[in-house]
């Protein structure tokens, strides 16, 4: 059988042989009481290297947004986030169905940045009639457009407009240490502007479950209730954390090597005639590129499921593939013959 090439995403990397055996052996205790002693050391060390006071340890991606967002805000306030955000597209509607918030979306780049002028448009002033803006979300790296990142600069002058008017500033950071890989600086950088940070063990750095948000230490002990109101407070949940800790001493240097395997794959995709990428345009690990015109993105995933390569589909004309830690650069090669062959019409063309 011949074995298959995952690029779904980066959330299909397993735990490593060094993060079970830290499982194993992890010191628990209660944690919806704060006595189990890994998850405090995971909680300090998430925050001593976000720069911020204290975090707290979820479930999910999501459900870390989802706090954010019950935190920083009343119901019927209105958040402002990126067209393509993560929170606004994949969520489930969580923050509207749970938080009673409007979601008032305004266009994101395709970089994924927000232009100031349209978030200042976005943001209400004080009339009577009007929602009040409550909370601006931001997302680095940038999941819909590609894994783009958003600089320190940028993050800080957005941030400083929001701030003007009143909002609070997250940022859904769910790969956040990738866009510090990239751009070469302290992840606390990317972060030192917001008021709450959430990111992702269980995605490029390859720990089996679990997302950390930051923040001052009164908005994670908020946070720590909402958690509890959700069913998010896990008892001897250490097991996993252990797993997160070993994922933040050891998972990120490595990054740069999935960066380059996509890029690698980008330039190749590039090459194939009837594709269409920007191949400069590939920061991280997320590689976005559309089919022939001829080719439903749906059909030629298909195509390439069958030959053992897995890709997503992220719209009719949009296909994603992402590189972590389970891929190497043969994987890629092989990854560009196949789609090559599919792309040339050899099969299931319509
Ligand atoms: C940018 C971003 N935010 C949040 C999430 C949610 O993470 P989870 O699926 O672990 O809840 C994802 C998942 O892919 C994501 O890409």
């Amino acid at each position: 059988m011949t074995s298959i090439i995952d690029l779904r995403s980066d959330t299909k990397t397993l735990p490593t042989p060094v993060m079970r055996k830290a499982m194993y052996e992890a010191e628990v205790g209660d944690d919806v009481d704060g006595e189990d002693p890994t998850i405090n050391r995971l909680e300090m060390l998430a925050a001593e290297m976000l720069g911020k006071e204290a975090a707290i340890f979820t479930p999910s991606g999501i459900m870390s947004n989802l706090l954010s967002v019950l935190t920083h805000t009343r119901p019927g306030d209105e958040i402002v986030l990126g067209s393509q955000s993560h929170i606004f597209w994949y969520e489930v509607g969580g923050a509207s169905a749970l938080g009673g918030v409007v979601m008032h979306t305004v266009p994101n780049e395709a970089d994924g940045t927000i232009e100031p002028e349209n978030l200042r448009m976005a943001i209400r002033g004080k009339d009577i009639d009007f929602p009040r803006t409550a909370l601006l979300c931001l997302e680095n790296t940038h999941n819909r457009c590609g894994g783009t990142v958003l600089p320190v600069e940028y993050t800080g002058s957005i941030s400083a407009l929001a701030r003007r008017h009143g909002l609070k500033i997250h940022i859904d950071g769910a790969r956040i240490f990738s866009a510090a890989v990239y751009l070469g600086v302290p992840v606390s950088r990317l972060t030192e502007n917001a008021d709450s940070v959430c990111f992702c063990l269980s995605k490029n750095l390859s720990a089996p479950v679990g997302s950390i948000l930051c923040g001052s230490e009164g908005f994670i002990a908020s946070a720590r209730r909402w958690r509890r109101m959700l069913g998010g407070g896990m008892r001897q949940a250490g097991i996993l954390a252990a797993a997160g800790i070993v994922a933040l001493e050891t998972m990120i240097e490595r990054l740069a090597e999935d960066h380059a395997n996509a890029r690698r794959l980008a330039f190749g995709l590039a090459e194939i005639p009837g594709l269409s990428i920007q191949p400069e345009r590939v920061q991280t690990n997320i590689v976005l590129f559309e089919p022939p015109a001829d080719f439903p993105a749906e059909a030629f995933i298909m195509e390439l499921k069958n030959r053992g390569i897995m890709l997503s589909y992220m719209g009719e004309r949009k296909i994603r593939a992402v590189t972590h830690r389970m891929i190497n650069s043969e994987d890629i090669e092989t990854c560009l013959e196949h789609i090559s062959s599919v792309a040339g019409g050899i099969t299931g063309k319509q």
